[in-house]
């Protein structure tokens, strides 16, 4: 259990100055960062659990919440329990939370996360799917073990599988998000999942127009970028780098291309796009204090996000344990002056569901449990309560409270 952390009260800070993101016009600078957490129901409908969750976590009107990550395609690889965004059942689930979200003053980016090749093996190919990868490269040899022992295949998507996971998968699900009320949608292209796998050569060796130079690993993502942005528009769009994380098997800067260069480039090209006019709603970029649900010790940190501030000129959203500092919260504090910089939080805000109203008001934070994130019942999810209120909650009932459909 992490230690509990206090906070000052940070209501006159420029944390709880309004910022504009694409259209929407937040209250605060305080954005809960995605987190996986597997309470959807089987089929990957969002669940009453998760209904709960979000509406405790978006009354502090005027917040923005970003979705756990949500699978935009079974093809893209699956695990259990994590949503998605590509049936009509979903849409609808989705929509009944964000009605919820939008009804609470508040609002909502969708983590689109295709896993490629870290997808669970067993439960792919119970959905008819093989683990389908920029290139056919296992992450560790627990995972080839695991992906053989399934009977899967690590398959190499041929370049007219890429683009039709560009053109209609992501497409689909880009359009459904939009259908289900989200005012964002973030594309996950962070820490070793699918998108990542086609950004750095330790995960893309193809020989395509996706795979060799700088340009080409970065194709993928630009491609959905342009395309998406004619679909659903630009200001509504996002996407996650991690340029730090060795995460997943990625070897960032031990790897060929120095990921000052690889996303360097990235952020140029993004910026390049601001300038004709297809601005992307915000950047999101992980802190190398970070990888994955991982803290880095400070003397194990290697790199710095500065560069990409200093190319890309509009929204950037920075995230990586930020309560390190508490209770000044110098640091997030510091990162906001610049009126362009979102802090994203997340372990806090499982346990904290005001965790806005705590920060603005300067109050304990109750500390999160680990060991329930990725729980299948309801015990550490809808268990933690409001400041101030007596939340009774029955251990083992709650541990046999699974996600049920919302009514
Ligand atoms: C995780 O579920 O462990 C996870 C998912 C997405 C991330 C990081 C960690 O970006």
């Amino acid at each position: 259990m992490p230690q509990p952390v206090t906070s000052k009260p940070l209501k006159d800070t420029k944390i709880f100055k309004p910022i504009k993101v694409g259209k929407v016009e937040l209250s605060n600078k305080i954005v809960y960062a995605p987190t996986t957490r597997k309470r959807a129901l089987d089929n990957h409908v969002p669940s009453n659990l998760q209904y709960q969750y979000y509406d405790e976590r978006t009354r502090f009107a005027g917040s923005l919440v970003i979705s756990e990550g949500t699978f935009p395609t079974p093809k893209t690889g699956s695990d259990t329990n994590v949503p998605g965004i590509y049936n009509e059942e979903q849409v609808k689930a989705w929509k009944k939370i964000n009605d919820k979200i939008h009804a609470n003053g508040s609002y909502s980016s969708i983590q689109l996360w295709g896993l490629g090749r870290t997808a669970d093996p067993v439960q792919t190919k119970k959905e008819g799917q093989k683990l389908n990868a920029p290139s056919a490269i296992f992450y560790d040899e627990e995972s080839e073990k695991a992906c053989k022992a399934a009977g899967q295949e690590l398959h190499a998507l041929t370049t007219e599988e890429v683009k039709d996971i560009i053109y209609n998968d992501y497409t689909v699900a880009a359009k459904n998000a939009v259908a289900a009320g989200f005012d964002f949608v973030e594309l996950h292209g962070a820490h070793g999942y699918f998108i990542d796998q086609f950004f750095e050569p330790c995960s893309n060796k193809r020989t395509d127009e996706y795979g060799g130079s700088i340009e080409n690993r970065c194709r993928f993502a630009l491609e959905l970028i342009d395309h998406l942005s004619t679909v659903i528009g630009a200001d509504r769009l996002a996407i996650r780098i991690s340029p730090w994380a060795t995460f997943m098997g990625m070897k960032s800067q031990n790897d060929e291309t120095s990921p000052f260069a690889t996303y360097g480039y990235f952020a140029d090209q993004l910026q390049k796009r601001k300038d004709k006019g297809q601005e992307i709603a915000y950047l999101s970029v992980v802190e190398p204090r970070v990888s994955g649900i991982i803290n880095i010790a400070e003397d194990e940190q290697y790199g710095d996000n500065g560069f990409l501030k200093i190319i890309w000129k509009g929204v950037i959203m920075k995230a990586g344990n930020y309560t390190y500092d508490a209770p000044e919260f110098k640091t997030a504090i510091q990162d906001v002056d610049d009126d362009r910089t979102l802090v994203g939080f997340s372990r806090y805000i499982t346990s904290n569901p005001d965790f806005w109203q705590k920060l603005h008001d300067g109050k304990e934070l109750t500390p999160y449990d680990r060991d329930t994130f990725y729980y299948d019942s309801n015990w550490g999810y809808n268990t933690f309560a409001f400041d101030g209120e007596d939340r009774k909650v029955d251990e083992k009932k709650e541990k046999a409270n699974y996600p049920q459909p919302i009514a």
